[in-house]
């Protein structure tokens, strides 16, 4: 290593608000606000230290709408990697780590929260809104990579419950999930209106799902990324509650630009790249991944292409070989 790059790293990681930076975006991608809300500092001060990161090959950046979130990037060369290795160690036993990692559990409960409030107050308006969200072939094309019926699967954010219906419908045994009590309500009354069988409703959050490990065959989420705190973390969840060979599919909009969505929705994120998508499947360590795009669901109106992806758990490896 050259002395150059040597004094540049010391530099970079001698600051400890710096190190406090990466060990946030280690943990979860924030936006610029949301540090400054961790941090207690203003915004000046946190951009100059991001701008000193990003410089370092440290931390990356992606825009959503007007914000822009960073990320903690592994670094590319050994030199880094090696020096915030030992840094990231000797910041298991720091106590204002600790405390960063409360405040940016309160962040993500900001988030959960506010798409909380707006479901609650939808409802059951909700059936009229959602039309901007998907078309019945694509809910068939999900169903169909799910064959054979009989099956036990779990709808995760499943609002009004139209697709939970839909596959209970098609013989499939049905763990419908939501965080929003007015949207169970307005699925329950649904679920008594057309006596539908085979569907139990339970209350929890797409970051800790109301599922024990292996529960279901297949997992699936309409347009419900879009609106949770922490998409990567639902994604691995998702993962945990399926048998080792069931599969996880997952239905959102393309990365966009339509901020109306956001006021109008209450979505927290414009879209995600299918890149994106595909790289936090695998690491929620499912494999075999799909992901295909298809075009806005209403022709003509401005909506944004919407992808399905679908993903394979692995089969656990035969007892006596570690995995
Ligand atoms: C856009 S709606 C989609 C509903 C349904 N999947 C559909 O296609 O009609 C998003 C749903 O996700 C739920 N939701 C949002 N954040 C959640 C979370 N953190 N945990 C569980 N459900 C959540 C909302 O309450 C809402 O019912």
């Amino acid at each position: 290593m050259s002395a150059d790059t040597l004094q540049k790293v010391f530099k970079t990681l001698s600051d400890p608000t710096r190190v406090r930076i990466l060990a946030l975006l280690a943990r979860e991608e924030l936006a610029v606000q949301e540090l400054m809300a961790v941090l207690g500092m203003a915004q000046s001060r946190v951009s100059r230290h991001l701008g000193i990161l990003r410089e370092a090959g440290l931390v990356s950046d992606r825009r959503d709408g007007t914000f822009v979130f960073y990320r903690f990037q592994e670094p590319a060369s050994p030199a880094w990697g090696d020096a915030w290795s030992l840094v990231e160690r000797s910041l298991a036993e720091d106590p204002a780590t600790r405390r960063d990692a409360v405040a940016v559990a309160r962040v993500l409960e900001a988030r959960a929260a506010r798409s909380r409030s707006f479901f609650d107050e939808v409802g059951p308006e909700w059936d009229a809104l959602r039309k901007v969200f998907g078309d019945d072939m694509l809910r068939a094309r999900a169903i169909a990579r799910l064959v054979p019926p009989g099956l036990r699967v779990a709808d995760v954010g499943t609002g009004t419950g139209v697709l939970a219906l839909e596959l209970a419908e098609a013989g499939l045994e049905v763990i419908a999930v939501d965080h929003s009590s007015a949207m169970l309500d307005a699925a329950r009354r649904k679920i008594d209106e057309q006596a539908a069988t085979g569907l139990e409703l339970r209350q929890g959050d797409a970051a800790a799902l109301p599922l024990v490990d292996g529960e279901v065959d297949a997992a699936f989420a309409h347009m419900v990324l879009q609106y949770l705190a922490s998409p990567h973390e639902a994604l691995a969840e998702m993962a945990r509650i399926v048998r080792p060979g069931g599969r996880v599919v997952v239905i959102d909009f393309v990365r966009h630009d339509r901020e109306w969505m956001r006021e109008e929705l209450g979505v927290q994120w414009l879209g995600f790249p299918p890149d994106e998508i595909r790289g936090a499947l695998a690491e929620a360590g499912l494999s075999d991944v799909r992901l295909d795009v298809q075009p806005p669901a209403a022709q003509g109106a401005d909506l944004p292409e919407t992808f399905i992806a679908s993903a394979t758990r692995s089969s656990p490896a035969p007892s006596g070989v570690p995995s």
